[in-house]
């Protein structure tokens, strides 16, 4: 297929949680919260740390085997990894994904939007289905944050958790279901502080600052976060919806970054669309950064929340400070 109406049309999903199960009450015997606090002002009840030795390479890869297996397929002519906790600072964690999943030499590489990662992803998926540089892709948004957090942090330690999710889009026609829509993103780097781990890049070793382990831990900034997460993702969500000449009324399922279930009530409460119609998966297995979004599209889907023929809106906001939304109509997957 190629020429003008060429769109980047969902055909797989896949995603994967570490097994161990990290309760409120177990963050609780260490840290000074409950969980009750942690419910009330997070909603999550429960979330999944990987097991030592098990990398953001390990999680993606079992991710993107399930995708492709969704999507009947054994080939893909790009691997595209968003993730904030690469397996290390260089090279890139994709290829090694790629050879971890068996896809042989197949193009790979990193983007870096923080929680925005999956978002950004389907945009840059998308322009390579649409100019014909790729038919058929693998997006994978992949995070451990359990290996960047600081255990003495109650803040960070009671919203992250471990995860990834996987799409497979190939090329189609716009009118089909699973057809990607218009994406929005947008970024502010003077809030670049309010997401941060200062240390391992550039910037410290160019002042020659020696390594401080204090700043090896991922740092945020809850309240502003809270506020810019609101504010932007609504916007986004207001923008692409209009781009793609949708209505709020016509929105069937609202799939926010799982950041908090107030932040995804507040988002829903502030385009009138109705807080049942927000997917949840927080509950269980936290904020997992990047890969919360397909995440939540798969359990989405497996739970029958999602439905052929909806109409879906997707909105993330993470570190950079980055953001995004996204609409699509809901197409009839495979589960593997
Ligand atoms: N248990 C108990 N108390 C906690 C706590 C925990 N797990 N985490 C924070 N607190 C405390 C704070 O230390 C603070 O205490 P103080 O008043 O004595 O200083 C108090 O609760 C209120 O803190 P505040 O930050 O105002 O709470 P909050 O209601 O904003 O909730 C977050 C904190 C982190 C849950 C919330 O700000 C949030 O979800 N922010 C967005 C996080 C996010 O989504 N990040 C990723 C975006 S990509």
């Amino acid at each position: 297929m190629t020429g003008a109406g060429r769109t980047a049309v969902l055909a797989g999903i896949g995603s994967c949680v570490p097994d161990r199960i990290v309760t409120n009450d177990d963050l609780a015997r260490t840290l000074d919260t409950s969980d009750a606090w942690i419910r009330t002002r997070t909603g999550v009840g429960e979330r999944r740390f990987a097991d030592a030795g098990a990398a953001t390479s390990d999680l993606a890869a079992a991710a993107g085997i399930l995708a492709l297996k969704s999507a009947g397929v054994a080939e893909v002519d790009l691997v595209l990894l968003a993730t904030a906790t690469p397996d290390r600072p260089c090279p890139a964690t994709a290829p090694t994904v790629a050879a971890k999943m068996g896809l042989d030499t197949v193009a790979a590489f990193d983007l870096a939007a923080v929680c925005s990662g999956f978002v950004y992803g389907l945009a840059v998926a998308a322009a390579m289905i649409e100019s014909g540089r790729a038919q058929r892709l693998l997006l994978i948004a992949a995070d451990t944050f359990s290996t960047i957090l600081d255990p003495d942090d109650r803040t960070t330690m009671s919203v992250f958790g471990d995860g990834a999710g996987a799409v497979v889009l190939r090329a189609g026609t716009p009118d089909e279901p699973g057809a990607l829509g218009p994406v929005q993103l947008g970024s502010d780097g003077a809030l670049a502080d309010m997401i941060t781990v200062r240390a391992g890049g550039s910037e410290q070793r160019a002042l020659g600052v020696l390594p401080d382990t204090a700043d090896a831990y991922f740092r945020m900034a809850g309240k502003p976060v809270f506020m810019q997460a609101v504010e932007r993702m609504t916007a986004a969500s207001l923008a692409v919806l209009r781009d793609a000449g949708r209505s709020i009324a016509e929105v069937d399922r609202l799939v926010g970054h799982q950041a908090n279930i107030r932040i995804l009530h507040a988002v829903a409460d502030q385009l009138g669309i109705d807080r049942d119609k927000a997917v949840v998966h927080l509950d269980r297995v936290g904020n997992t950064a990047g890969a919360s979004i397909p995440l939540a599209l798969a359990d989405g889907w497996a739970r029958g929340e999602l439905r052929p023929g909806d109409c879906v809106l997707l909105t993330a906001f993470g570190g950079g400070a980055t953001w995004g939304a996204s609409v699509l109509t809901w197409p009839e997957l495979a589960t593997p």
